[in-house]
């Protein structure tokens, strides 16, 4: 009962503070700012009232602890202070994040319910003891997968396979089609003398020449597996030995996709055709499509979108010719498009025959059907297999995700930032463009690189943390606790970054 009055005053208090317009602030024409009531202490009682800056960004202190060139790191961050929607760094600056570690925090930092959690002595053991999955697991681990990860397995399967991150979920993921694919070739006959011999020097018939088309853009992970079918930039895949695998074009669509319909239409099914084309083409030369892996929103690629009619279709493309269909959830999985998966927006009771995550799942891993398991153990095995730890957090995540209703809020929240992205596009048309989203998964496109970095660090002086993606993208990737008020809070900040960018 506690929970649900929490739930109904939080429900009503943010409808009662929808935006109110004030008249717009002389240096500022055009623009009202977004005037929210602050969050009440009931609502996120762990939550920061705002952003607090008091250097610009990498402070003093963490310059100090980065004296050693460490390429990558943008700052040090002091996880403790941190709470909620708010990253506090080692100089104190409290910013308002919407990049959340790579899209990868659920319910914000330091939330009470996973505190809680860990504190809890029998949590400890879990948490000293990392066993080796795959061979000693614990006695309450299958109790543990069924209260997690099974209870938002995407429909159609009831496996799930849990890894350390992304890549290697990815990559195992491969080699599950693979053996699938040559188990079926043998008429799931045991493997020939001459199959096991060749295995062991890397040729043809132990290793057989199969492929996995991918698409230009995509982002799998970069383990050399992974890479192969990696197309999103060349930082990531420069020296790099690869595979001859074929690469189909992703749809390249005009936004708002509502008003684009046709031309939209036109330019995906041009892309299935070539995947059909591809998959033809890569069978004559010897090196069969034993998988098709795509993301249900290309991520690091860019933001880019494809509707659920292209998805289906090619869902039937994969079933026709006898590929396996891998959807990568690993950024688009969690909650942050309005559904748990991304996928279900496709509306199909037999969306895949993978399904992998990790990232806001806290845990990696990827979901199969039982055709996809592998037929001997150790065939896909390694030490750690995930840790039961995380799918521990994962239980209680998903309970503050459902007590909380957070896949609703976030269809309030995403609506509300990309209405603001769409008047912030219409009032600086020689700067933002391509306005896009579902649920609070958003991004928009910037004049050039350039222009997109500048603003990048001057919203973060500013106290709001964002990300880039793609050439020349910023996206959205807040946690599923990132409310009205946090959406105002960021656009009132960024339309002063860009009337002042120069
Ligand atoms: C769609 C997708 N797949 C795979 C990965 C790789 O995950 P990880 O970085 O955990 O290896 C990422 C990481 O950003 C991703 O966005």
């Amino acid at each position: 009962t506690t929970i649900s009055v929490v739930s109904l005053s939080l429900s009503l208090s943010l409808s009662l503070s929808l935006s109110l317009s004030l008249s717009p602030s002389p240096s500022l024409p055009n623009w009202s700012r977004y005037v929210s009531k602050a969050a009440r202490k009931t609502q996120l009682e762990f939550d920061y009232d705002g952003p607090s800056m008091k250097t610009s960004v990498p402070g003093p202190r963490s310059q100090h602890v980065s004296s050693q060139n460490v390429g990558a790191i943008n700052f040090f961050c002091n996880y403790e202070e941190s709470r909620g929607n708010y990253l506090v760094d080692v100089d104190s600056n409290r910013m308002l994040d919407i990049y959340t570690q790579i899209s990868s925090i659920p319910i914000g930092y330091n939330h009470p319910a996973l505190l809680k959690l860990m504190a809890n002595a029998n949590s400890l053991s879990t948490l000293v003891n990392r066993p080796a999955l795959g061979i000693l697991p614990p006695e309450n681990f299958p109790e543990k997968i069924t209260e997690s990860l099974l209870s938002v397995a995407p429909s159609g399967m009831t496996r799930v396979q849990t890894m350390a991150c992304g890549s290697c979920s990815n990559e195992n993921a491969y080699k599950a089609m693979f053996i699938w694919y040559r188990n079926k070739e043998r008429g799931h006959n045991i493997p020939s003398d001459e199959d096991l011999s060749t295995c062991m020097i890397n040729q043809a018939p132990g290793c057989p020449d199969l492929s996995i088309l991918s698409f230009m853009g995509g982002f799998h992970g970069r383990t050399m597996g992974c890479l192969a079918t990696t197309h999103s930039k060349s930082v990531h895949k420069l020296d790099v030995p690869s595979f001859d695998w074929p690469i189909a074009p992703f749809p390249r669509l005009q936004y708002p996709l509502e008003e684009f319909t046709k031309e939209n239409a036109q330019e995906e099914a041009r892309c299935l055709e070539e995947v059909e084309d591809l998959i033809v083409k890569w069978r004559q030369k010897g090196k069969p499509v034993a998988g098709i892996v795509i993301e249900p929103i290309q991520a690091e690629g860019g933001d880019n979108h494809a509707s659920p009619d292209f998805f289906r279709s090619l869902r039937n493309i994969a079933h026709k010719h006898g590929c396996a269909f891998h959807v990568d959830e690993v950024q688009t999985g969690g909650g942050s498009t309005g559904k748990f998966w991304a996928h279900e927006h496709w509306g199909m009771d037999d969306p895949a025959d993978i399904v992998s995550f990790s990232k806001k799942l806290l845990t990696g891993g990827y979901y199969h059907k039982d055709e996809l398991q592998a037929d001997k153990p150790y065939r896909i095995f390694n030490t750690w297999m995930g840790d039961p730890s995380k799918n521990l957090l994962l239980a209680e995540v998903l309970n503050v995700i459902r007590r909380e209703n957070l896949l609703e809020e976030v269809m309030r929240s995403g609506k509300a930032l990309l209405n603001g992205l769409y008047e912030l596009q219409a009032q600086y048309p020689g700067i933002l463009s391509r306005a896009r989203g579902q649920g609070t998964f958003c991004a928009i496109d910037i004049r050039d690189d350039a222009t997109r970095n500048s603003l990048l660090l001057k919203a973060r002086d500013k106290g709001v943390l964002l990300g880039g993606c793609g050439d020349r993208s910023i996206r959205f990737r807040p946690a599923l606790i990132f409310k009205e008020y946090h959406v105002h809070i960021f656009l009132n900040i960024f339309n002063d970054v860009l009337a002042q960018h120069k």
